[in-house]
């Protein structure tokens, strides 16, 4: 369904998502990224306003889904990023071994149908010491949670195109490499439990410390 993908889908990311209890954690975790920085799947460009100009050199913006970078185009034109958007997806990273200082992800290693290669290329792309900065939603600690989160994603999974609710993404992001620098959790306040249980923090790549 194009019409879906290309419009409904970003009109749904770009006003649902990004609620208050996110802008904070956006606004926390995103003045991190310096240097040359990746951000996998930019979505309507939630994140642009938060970078910090005076520390990012660049950013390569990645989205294979047209209408977000419409949205992501206007998001652009309040910040002085030199931005480069990337229309490809996440899993086949156009860019050369060891060139990312800083590679972002937000709510995509949740939406990203094949996680392990995107984490895999993210490792592949950062320099040694370079962060991987990510904030993410997924599987709740809590039993009862879990069962509902399970029930709820087929519906989440075809609503966002393609979001799970049942991924442990740091136990994911520890699978693909990396060691978690920082992070905290919690359920995000505004939406039900079964879709607000998230994880933000700093990751490293083991084979790069
Ligand atoms: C829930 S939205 C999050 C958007 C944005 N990062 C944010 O924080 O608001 C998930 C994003 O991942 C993108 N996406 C889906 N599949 C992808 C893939 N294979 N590679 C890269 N991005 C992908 C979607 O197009 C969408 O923009």
């Amino acid at each position: 369904m194009p019409f879906y993908r290309n419009y409904i889908y970003p009109f749904l990311v770009n006003n649902l998502g990004n609620p208050s209890p996110i802008q904070k954690i956006r606004q926390k975790i995103i003045p991190k990224a310096q240097g040359i920085v990746l951000e996998i799947g930019v979505g309507s460009g939630a994140n642009f306003i938060h970078y910090d100009p005076t520390k990012v050199n660049k950013l390569y913006a990645l989205e294979p889904n047209l209408g977000m970078i419409r949205l992501a185009e206007k998001q652009q034109r309040k910040t002085k990023l030199n931005i480069e958007y990337l229309d490809l997806p996440g899993e086949r990273i156009p860019l050369e071994d060891g060139t990312m200082d800083t590679v972002v992800s937000t709510f995509t290693l949740c939406t990203i149908p094949g996680i392990v290669d995107a984490i895999r290329g993210i490792a592949r792309v950062l320099k040694p010491n370079g962060k991987l900065i990510f904030f993410e939603l997924g599987l709740s600690p809590d039993p009862e949670i879990q069962r509902w989160q399970k029930q709820l994603e087929p519906l989440h999974h075809w609503l966002f195109q393609g979001l799970y609710l049942t991924r442990d993404i740091p136990a994911l992001i520890v699978q693909g490499g990396f060691q978690i620098e920082q992070m905290e959790m919690g359920y995000l306040a505004q939406f039900p439990k079964p879709s607000s249980y998230c994880w933000w923090g700093t990751a490293i790549a083991r084979s790069r410390q």
